[in-house]
């Protein structure tokens, strides 16, 4: 296959179009693109000066390298599409871009010849435009048939990026990380500009008072990575303050507070990693963040006694493991009367 073979796109969405754009820039040739609205097609096809398809059959059947980037739960049926209705030949690659999913979705394609690779670009596409100002310099998650790897890493260095290669089981664990990296970073900053906004300040207020403050965390960690980055009340072993946040966001909804309880017990564990904090701080803060009362060892487990779980709390939650070491002791745990899941 030559080495900037020519390449098909179904599916000119974010992800699509933004490497439709590129792939065409480092000099691989565009033969057609298919979506599933005509509109969405024409404006990939018109930047790419390709031609526009009416089905993914033919457009993959004109191009060494078939890219289906629709949404993920159209990727397999589309691949079933091609490979039944004649889109495939035996040494053409045919990739994905899913995170969650691995390339044996679209096993149809294989059993006609094809090569089938997901390529997981590790970035977040918010729209074409900026997809295209983020791709150079991120990571790849490249996962699939060993004879299309080459290729594909080849392709990932032509846009500028980097790769590692993962197995197909290993797919929904890596997406998560992402997914907590990425999308939950979002949601905490909704939450505390959200909190900023209760507070009296607009929303773009909140937005310019948070965003140095994040950027100097993502400098931080960039440097040193998390565990030396953090800073705060946990990594200090600041019981007090950690009491005062947990009254003052009494008032917050559930919701709320239950992030702040569980990302508190979560950075207890990371402040006891970079040696911050001594075990005894460790099991203090993780009282407080638990609320939990008096001590009975039971294993690697606290288990709820039996006056604690009440109606008033969880009863699905009876058991809690305890991250090794980092709380010596085990507790009776109660949950708050009206603070947990609806039942
Ligand atoms: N967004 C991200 O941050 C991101 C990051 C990494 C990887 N990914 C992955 O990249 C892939 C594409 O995501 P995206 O964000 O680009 O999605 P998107 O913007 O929603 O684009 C999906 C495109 O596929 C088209 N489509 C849907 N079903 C189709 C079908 N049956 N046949 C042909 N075209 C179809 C859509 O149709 P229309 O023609 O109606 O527009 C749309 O243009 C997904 O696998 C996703 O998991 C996304």
């Amino acid at each position: 296959m030559n080495c900037k073979p020519s390449f098909a796109i179904i599916g000119a969405g974010k992800v699509g179009s933004a490497i439709g754009v590129l792939l065409k820039e480092r000099g691989y040739a565009p033969v057609g693109v298919y979506s599933r609205s005509k509109t969405s097609a024409r404006r990939l096809a018109d930047q790419l000066h390709s031609k526009l398809y009416k089905n993914a059959v033919d457009a993959a059947k004109a191009a060494d390298l078939v890219f289906i980037t629709t949404t993920d739960r159209e990727i397999g049926t589309t691949a079933a599409i091609i490979a039944r209705k004649g889109g495939c030949k035996p040494g053409q690659i045919v990739i994905h871009t899913s995170g969650a999913l691995a390339s044996d979705v679209m096993e149809p394609v294989r059993e006609q010849g094809a090569w089938a690779v997901s390529v997981h670009p590790l970035q977040s596409f918010a729209s074409i435009e900026s997809a295209k100002e983020n791709l150079p310099g991120s990571s790849f998650a490249l996962e699939g048939d060993e004879q299309a790897l080459p290729l594909a890493e080849k392709m990932v260095k032509d846009l500028q990026g980097r790769y590692f290669i993962i197995k197909a089981a290993d797919k929904p664990l890596y997406h998560a990380a992402a997914v907590i990296a990425s999308n939950y970073l979002v949601s905490l900053m909704h939450l505390s500009a959200s909190i900023y906004r209760q507070l009296g300040l607009d929303e773009e207020q909140a937005r310019d008072a948070l965003f140095p403050l994040i950027q100097g965390t993502l400098n931080n960690i960039a440097k040193v990575g998390p565990a030396q980055a953090l800073t705060g009340p946990v990594a200090r072993g600041d019981a007090s303050t950690v009491k005062g946040h947990i009254s003052a966001l009494s008032r917050m909804n559930w919701r709320t507070q239950e992030v702040y309880r569980s990302l508190g017990l979560y950075t207890v564990g990371l402040a006891l990693e970079n040696g911050s904090i001594t075990t005894n701080e460790g099991a203090a803060l993780s009282n407080i963040f638990l609320e939990v009362e008096n001590c009975e060892q039971k294993g690697n487990y606290c288990r709820l006694s039996a006056h604690e779980t009440g109606s008033q709390t969880n009863s699905h939650v009876n058991r809690l493991r305890l991250s090794d070491g980092y709380v010596g002791r085990c507790f009776w745990y109660r949950r708050h009367p009206g603070w947990g899941f609806p039942r």
